[in-house]
């Protein structure tokens, strides 16, 4: 009698135990469920501006290899050292300005070249170097393009 009363005893605690811990489970469901569905909501409306975000700079990039491709093919491919000069370089380097090498001028040329050699200024003129600014502004040359300029300037030097 005993006996059967404790058993019918812990087994409706174990019963309440369950109950319990069942409703503790539904409501750990709800919450989580709740907060799943707000995340979702959440990550539903963020997903078009990321993912707005996330292909512009690849479309960035893709337009500015176009662009490249495009010139290149306007140009009948490469620009010719004369051409890149005649459009990025001859501001300052026909007369001179800021000291800059001029056209044809041995006597500005060869102490340069003496010194850093024709792949040290080619590294100077894409980089940059006091007032020559980097590929003498002109972005969308390619480093050929740079050195063939180099090469038009220097020429019968
Ligand atoms: C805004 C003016 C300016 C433009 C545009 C410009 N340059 Fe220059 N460049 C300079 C000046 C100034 C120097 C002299 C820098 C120095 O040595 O202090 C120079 C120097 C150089 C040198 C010599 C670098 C060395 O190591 O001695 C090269 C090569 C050169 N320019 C190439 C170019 C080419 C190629 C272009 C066109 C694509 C160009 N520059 C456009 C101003 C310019």
């Amino acid at each position: 009698m005993n006996y059967r009363y404790n058993l019918a005893r812990y087994t409706l605690l174990k019963v309440h135990d369950c109950l319990e811990t069942d409703v503790k489970l539904k409501t750990w469901f709800t919450v989580a469920a709740t907060a799943l569905t707000v995340f979702a909501a959440q990550a539903q409306e963020m997903s078009d501006d990321e993912i707005a975000d996330r292909i512009k700079p690849i479309g960035q990039v893709h337009v500015a290899g176009a662009q490249a491709a495009g010139n290149n093919a306007a140009a009948g491919g490469a620009k010719s050292g004369e051409d890149v000069y005649n459009s990025a370089c001859v501001a300052c380097h026909a007369a001179g300005v800021l000291g800059a090498p001029k056209l044809h001028v041995a006597a500005d040329w060869q102490p340069r070249l003496d010194e850093r050699g024709l792949d040290g200024v080619w590294q100077n003129a894409l980089n940059g170097i006091n007032a020559m600014p980097p590929r003498g502004t002109c972005s969308s040359c390619s480093d050929d393009e740079i050195k063939a300029a180099i090469e038009y300037m220097i020429e019968g030097i």
